[in-house]
Parts: C-alpha cells; sequence; structure tokens
C-alpha cells in the first residue's frame, strides 16, 4: 500500500478542466483501454457530474456520471492504482448514490468489459445485479471488441 498524505484535508471536489492533469495522471496507468483527455473534456462540456476524492493534494479516484430521467448512468469510476482494495471504490459508489439519490434517481446503471472481474466483483458486492449483455462493446485492440456486462442497482 502506498501511503496517502496526513492530511485533514480530504473530501470531494467537481471535476473540472483545470483537474485533468491529474485525472489523466491516473486514468493513462488504470486501464488497458483509457479515456483520453477529450472524453474527459466532452462530459464536462455535456454537463455530466464528475467528482474527485482528493486526500491532500493526492488523487484517491474520481468518476464520471450521466443523468437520466430516473437513473444515473456511470460512465467512469477509477481509484489510483496503488490504492485499490482498500474500500476507495465503494466510497465513490456510496457518494454517487448519494448525489443519485438527491437528483431524485432510482436506479444506477453501467457497463462493465467482461474482463474486468474486479470491478464486476466490487459492483456486485455493491449490490448491483446483471441485467443484460452489450454485444461488442468496448474496442479490445487490434480490431477486436470486447462485450460489456450491464448492470443496475435499485437505489
Ligand atoms: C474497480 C475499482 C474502481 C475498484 O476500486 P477499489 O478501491 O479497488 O475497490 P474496493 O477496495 O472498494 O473493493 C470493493 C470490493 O471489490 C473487491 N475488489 C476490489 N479490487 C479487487 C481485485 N483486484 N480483485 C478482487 N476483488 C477486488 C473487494 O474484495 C471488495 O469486496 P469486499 O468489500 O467484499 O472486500 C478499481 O479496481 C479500479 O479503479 N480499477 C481500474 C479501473 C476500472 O476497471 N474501473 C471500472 C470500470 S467499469
Amino acid at each position: 500500500m502506498s501511503a496517502l498524505p496526513e492530511t485533514r484535508e480530504a473530501g470531494f471536489v467537481p471535476m473540472t478542466p483545470e483537474r485533468l492533469d491529474a485525472v489523466m495522471a491516473v486514468e493513462s496507468v488504470a486501464y488497458p483501454h483509457p479515456w483520453t483527455r477529450g472524453n474527459f473534456e466532452d462530459s464536462l462540456r455535456a454537463g455530466y457530474h464528475g467528482q474527485l476524492l482528493l486526500a491532500g493534494e493526492a488523487l484517491v479516484g474520481y468518476y464520471v456520471a450521466m443523468k437520466g430521467v430516473d437513473e444515473v448512468h456511470l460512465l467512469n469510476i477509477t481509484v489510483a492504482p496503488d490504492l485499490q482494495g482498500q474500500g476507495w471504490g465503494r466510497a465513490l459508489l456510496d457518494a454517487l448514490a448519494v448525489w443519485s439519490r438527491l437528483q431524485g434517481a432510482q436506479w444506477l446503471w453501467l457497463e462493465v468489459r467482461v474482463s474486468n472481474e474486479p470491478a464486476q466483483r466490487l459492483y456486485e458486492r455493491y449490490g448491483f445485479r446483471r441485467v443484460g449483455l452489450r454485444k461488442g462493446y468496448y474496442p479490445a485492440g487490434a480490431g477486436r471488441r470486447e462485450d460489456a456486462i450491464v448492470m443496475s442497482f435499485q437505489l
């Protein structure tokens, strides 16, 4: 485990263009197929809800979500690789669930790669249920595609 800075200044702050350098530093090492900076910029321009969890200057993790009619669609959730497996992913989902409830949403939705077992485990332990499969939803390199499992959680 890598130590977090000793600080009382910990909590959530909005994802803004100025904070995307820190986001990209984590994103680019957390995924085989990371989002581009443009993906984050487009999400912010579209008014999606993005939050960073900071401990002092250290970025613990972040998420991006899109509000629908009675559901919130989780588009990206990431914990810094050296801080994974310590409950931070669950903490990010808790924050997203609070925000979603305040929006009046009744459901959280997400897609996850069939190969991403740690993420599926996080969601299942949290209470998400598998509700479908999207064939060839994700790029998988060398022109291949990977299926997505669709999961939902009743708030
Ligand atoms: C998926 C991710 C967000 C989980 O965050 P995390 O902080 O590591 O997860 P937590 O520590 O909160 O773990 C929550 C649960 O998932 C399980 N889990 C987390 N990482 C795991 C791993 N590598 N292997 C197996 N189980 C794992 C834990 O056992 C835990 O279950 P428990 O509460 O019963 O012990 C994080 O691994 C990550 O950022 N991965 C790379 C990006 C990614 O794949 N994002 C999801 C895209 S859909």
